[in-house]
């Protein structure tokens, strides 16, 4: 099943589907800034992302061609932080582990990431993936992906 999706690295052509992601209000409720985001300063974000492939990196994932998700991983110090969004028609169909599954396997630094503590879907496939709790601040859950992980995967 996870053979089936790829992951190629996102293009300025993306933006649109992209923001159309980022702006859907169940991704906004996960995320960390919840604002509705405008699209000039969507294509700002993305050209900068684009540019800087050493501090951020951004993929799309495809099945059959057609884009189901994107995964995105932030350079903080000592790892990459990881965070992925799967386009709202195709939820709750096991995108999101195909896409983490695939992307850690590529990944041969310190992963992390961040999961609010009642996005359950989220957290559940991030364990499933492999990554540990590491602790809680608040609402938000912090988990590491060990390097054990890397070697047995
Ligand atoms: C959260 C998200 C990534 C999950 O991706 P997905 O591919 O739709 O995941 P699925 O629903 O297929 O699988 C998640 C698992 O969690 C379970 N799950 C989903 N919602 C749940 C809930 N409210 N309570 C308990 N389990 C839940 C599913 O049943 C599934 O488990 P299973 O395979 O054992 O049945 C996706 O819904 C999404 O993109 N949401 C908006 C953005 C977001 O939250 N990004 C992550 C930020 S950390």
């Amino acid at each position: 099943m996870t053979d089936l999706l790829n992951l190629r690295s996102a293009e300025m052509a993306d933006a649109e589907r992209l923001l159309e992601w980022r702006n859907d209000p169940t991704t906004r409720e996960a995320s960390h800034n919840q604002d509705v985001i405008s699209l000039d300063v969507h294509i700002e974000w993305l050209s900068n992302s684009l540019n800087k492939p050493d501090q951020r990196q951004l993929w799309i994932a495809e099945i059959d061609g057609v884009a189901v998700g994107t995964c995105r991983a932030d350079r903080v110090e000592n790892a990459w932080e990881l965070s992925w969004t799967v386009a709202p028609e195709v939820r709750g169909k096991g995108v999101a582990y195909q896409m983490l599954s695939k992307l850690v396997r590529s990944f041969d630094e310190s992963l992390v990431a961040q999961v609010k503590a009642d996005n359950f879907g989220s957290l559940k496939v991030a364990e499933r993936v492999g990554f540990v709790l590491d602790k809680q601040e608040g609402s938000v859950l912090f988990y590491v992906y060990p390097k054990t992980s890397f070697i047995a995967g």
